[in-house]
């Protein structure tokens, strides 16, 4: 009886001392608990807490199978890193986030002097998937000082629910409160099997940059005050294959819908896309824009052929142009080929121009 006793007291003990350890050593409540948990195969996350100036959260190299749960607000104080930087990297293979309950603050505004990544203060960028798969389920982002997810290197990801809210103050969202420059949302180059759905974006710079990559799955998003939803910019080597957009809203953006590639994208192609079920308002410059001629200084008018886009549909495109002078439909190629459009419908603009199409679409 009495060894009996010791024995179950003994268990007991065991048995709350285990978790109670395991339990704080991965849970993070401050940034300097953060690297101490990258050991762990259940990590969390819990702010309020601030990342301090000119540090970064590094969670690569995670266990196969990890999951984190954000919860708080996690803010990172303004420093001077400038964009070869990341505020935070993630990476590791089958990594499951649960950001439902969590956000993450750059201090964007304390950056923004209108100028993105083109000049003024440095800015750091801010998250960085590299190499991971998984998923990201609810994760609100705040404040991005310029771009906000770059993927890069990710094959089967699932990137779901997602907020980001670059608008100052939450300002009216729109080209004119271009302040936080460069804002893009999702960057995805050197990736396969990328699904983003659900996302909610208020930005100022493309919504999708979809620079390289296969079999990426852009589904059921609202992109508010950028740029559009963009495959590009390609450049030399850039390939994009097999692509589907479905379901999305662009609200007074620059563009809707885009495929943008350099005249000169020598070993680039886009291939294989769909842009399907989109509805817009409130569009500046043009609601759908396929060119071979663009550069980031602007678009040069002379189209070159370098990166072919071939086998493109476009199916029930609708909605509106914020001006009566500019093109809902605009297509300036030298080889493109194998356009299906279908069901577009976008009011309020100059009638579509379409250049180098082969053969030339319906509607066109
Ligand atoms: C086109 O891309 C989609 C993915 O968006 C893929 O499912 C389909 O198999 C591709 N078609 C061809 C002919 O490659
Ligand atoms: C391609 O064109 C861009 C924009 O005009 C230019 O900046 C770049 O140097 C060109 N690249 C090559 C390899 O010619």
């Amino acid at each position: 009886m009495k060894f009996l006793l010791i024995i179950s007291a003994f268990a007991a003990t065991a048995v709350m001392a285990a978790p109670t350890k395991g339990l704080s050593g991965c849970v993070a409540t401050s940034y300097d608990q953060i690297a101490g948990t990258k050991a762990c195969s259940a990590i969390t996350i819990q702010g309020p807490f601030t990342v301090p100036a000119n540090k970064k959260i590094d969670l690569t190299g995670l266990k196969t199978g990890t999951t984190i749960k954000i919860t708080g607000t996690i803010t990172f104080a303004k420093g001077n890193l400038d964009g070869n930087n990341d505020l935070v990297t993630i990476g590791g293979t089958n990594i499951k986030i649960d950001g439902t309950s969590g956000k993450f603050d750059g201090s964007g505004p304390l950056y923004w002097d209108g100028k993105g990544g083109n000049g003024g203060v440095n800015k750091p960028k801010f998250v960085r998937l590299s190499k991971m798969s998984g998923s990201i389920t609810g994760l609100t982002i705040i404040n991005s000082p310029v771009h906000t997810f770059a993927v890069s290197g990710c094959h089967g990801l699932a990137l779901t629910g997602i907020t980001i809210d670059n608008r100052k103050d939450h300002a009216p969202c729109g080209p004119k409160y271009a302040l936080g420059h460069n804002t893009d949302a999702f960057d995805v180059g050197s990736s396969s099997g990328v699904t983003i759905t659900g996302a909610k974006v208020y930005n100022n710079d493309d919504c999708l940059a979809l620079n390289s990559g296969t079999n990426i799955v852009f589904n059921g998003n609202h992109c508010e005050g950028g740029h559009g939803i963009s495959i590009g910019s390609i450049k030399a080597g850039s390939v994009v294959d097999g692509v589907s957009i479905t379901g999305n809203t662009v609200v007074n953006s620059a563009n809707a819908v885009r495929i943008k590639a350099y005249a000169n994208a020598t070993g680039g192609k886009v291939n294989n896309v769909t842009y399907s079920d989109i509805t817009m308002s409130g569009i500046t410059d043009y609601g759908i824009i396929i060119q071979q001629d663009y550069t980031n200084d602007g678009a040069t008018g002379n189209p070159g052929g370098a990166a072919p886009i071939t086998n493109v549909n476009l199916y029930n495109i609708h909605g509106s142009m914020a001006k009566k002078n500019r093109q809902s439909v605009y297509i300036l190629c030298a080889k493109c080929s194998n356009f299906n459009f279908q069901k577009i419908a976008i009011t309020g603009g100059l009638a579509t121009k379409c250049t180098g199409i082969s053969p030339k679409p319906m509607g066109c």
